[in-house]
């Protein structure tokens, strides 16, 4: 597989393609695009600049005319209307109009951004994804989520927005540092616990290829990631139903992940949030303690950190029911029915959550 379609109501909507450098990128934009853009902006932050942009607007300038380029600071610290404001005065400048396109090359932050000012200039213009951290490609660049952080909330201001085509050079992970690798990871397992118990199991056979960041292992990994995420988004893609199971290990990561300050990265606090949660499987008779503790071991293969210090329970507890993801008073939480089936689970009460917590504090 070299190419999987994602379908949008129903209908082909774009193609994700998988490849080893950017060869590619001019051959397949002209035939998934097939129409001429006026203006084309990359998009990236400081740190992809330095690495990719130069090549990355060459092989556009070889498609339009005039090709630009527009990066940030990197990290989430720029994901803000401040940013966006800054991209609509060069897209002003430059004078695009909506037969112009936007390419963001770059991880989550630079993708969602990207795909933001896409839904939102001049009331929409086309866009393109081009991932570069194992995050953004197995799961930020597929979906159409978009959107930036408002003050403190996080991910507050958005929209759906689908991009024209996703290309991604998986040989671009070469250069990630390991805690963006891990961070990526904490996903991966998410996708197989969730959905796959073949890919789960394939993932504690294949640890040594993956972190030597083989191709093949990372290909193969990339492209079954996007195809699991795939699924669940085209059967739901405004999460009213099981896009929802997405969210395993991030209710309480999330909340992890706002007490610590953003210290640990995303994913990691993901990992622990899926002990918990696993735990809490366990708890209901769904998984058995040495499924429980397997996954632990699982985390633990790929770095991941399973517990954090200097947290209370009751302060994780009470950080979570401020998340997005409330139905009523109560926490919507995504437990395992087995290795690879979430479900939905309504019941806990504040004892069973602190009591899943304390499993992961030090
Ligand atoms: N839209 C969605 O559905 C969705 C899903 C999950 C996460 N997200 C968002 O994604 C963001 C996190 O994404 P991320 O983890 O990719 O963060 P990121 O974009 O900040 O990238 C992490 C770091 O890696 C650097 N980098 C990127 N590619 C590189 C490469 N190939 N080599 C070396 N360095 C590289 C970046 O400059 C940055 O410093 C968050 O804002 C999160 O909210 C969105
Ligand atoms: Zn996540």
């Amino acid at each position: 597989m070299e190419c999987l379609n994602v379908k949008y109501e129903n209908k082909p909507c774009y193609n994700i393609h998988f490849r080893p450098d950017f060869t590619d990128l001019a051959t397949v934009f002209k035939s998934d695009l097939n129409k001429q853009y006026d203006n084309i902006c990359v998009v990236s932050d400081s740190n992809v600049a330095g690495l990719y942009l130069a090549e990355v607007v060459q092989i556009f300038k070889g498609l339009c005319d005039n090709v630009c380029s527009f990066s940030f600071d990197a990290g989430e610290a720029s994901k803000n209307l401040d940013t966006v404001s800054l991209l609509y005065e060069h897209l002003i400048m430059k004078k695009f109009t909506r037969s112009s396109l936007l390419v963001a090359l770059g991880g989550g932050v630079v993708g969602d951004l990207t795909g933001f000012a896409a839904a939102t200039f001049l009331r929409g213009i086309d866009f393109i994804q081009v991932p570069t951290t194992l995050l953004s490609q197995v799961d930020s660049s597929v979906g159409g989520k978009t959107g930036v952080d408002f003050n403190q909330y996080k991910n507050m201001v958005g929209a759906f927005k689908m991009p024209k085509m996703v290309y991604m050079n998986i040989g671009t992970l070469k250069t990630l540092d390991a805690d963006n690798f891990a961070c990526g990871m904490g996903e991966v397992i998410k996708h197989g616990l969730i959905s796959d118990k073949d890919f789960y199991q394939w993932l504690k056979d294949n640890k040594d290829k993956v972190m030597a960041r083989e191709y093949e292992a990372l290909a193969y990994m990339v492209q079954k990631n996007c195809d699991i995420k795939r699924y669940v988004v085209e059967i739901d893609p405004t999460e009213k139903g099981i896009r929802a199971y997405l969210n395993f290990g991030h209710t309480l990561g999330h909340a992890i992940e706002k007490l610590c300050n953003f210290s640990l990265g995303h994913g990691q606090c993901v990992g622990v949030g899926m002990v918990c949660a696993s735990y809490l499987s366990m708890k209901l008779g769904y998984i058995t303690e040495s499924e429980y503790n397997d996954i632990i071991d699982c985390l633990k293969l790929y770095n991941m950190p399973v517990s954090v210090s200097g947290l209370t329970a009751a302060d994780i507890l009470e950080a979570s029911k401020s998340d997005k993801k409330m139905t009523g008073k109560k926490i919507k939480f995504t437990i395992l029915k087995a290795i690879g089936e979430a479900a939905s689970y309504l019941d806990f009460t504040d004892e069973d959550l602190l009591e899943a917590i304390d499993q992961v504090l030090d």
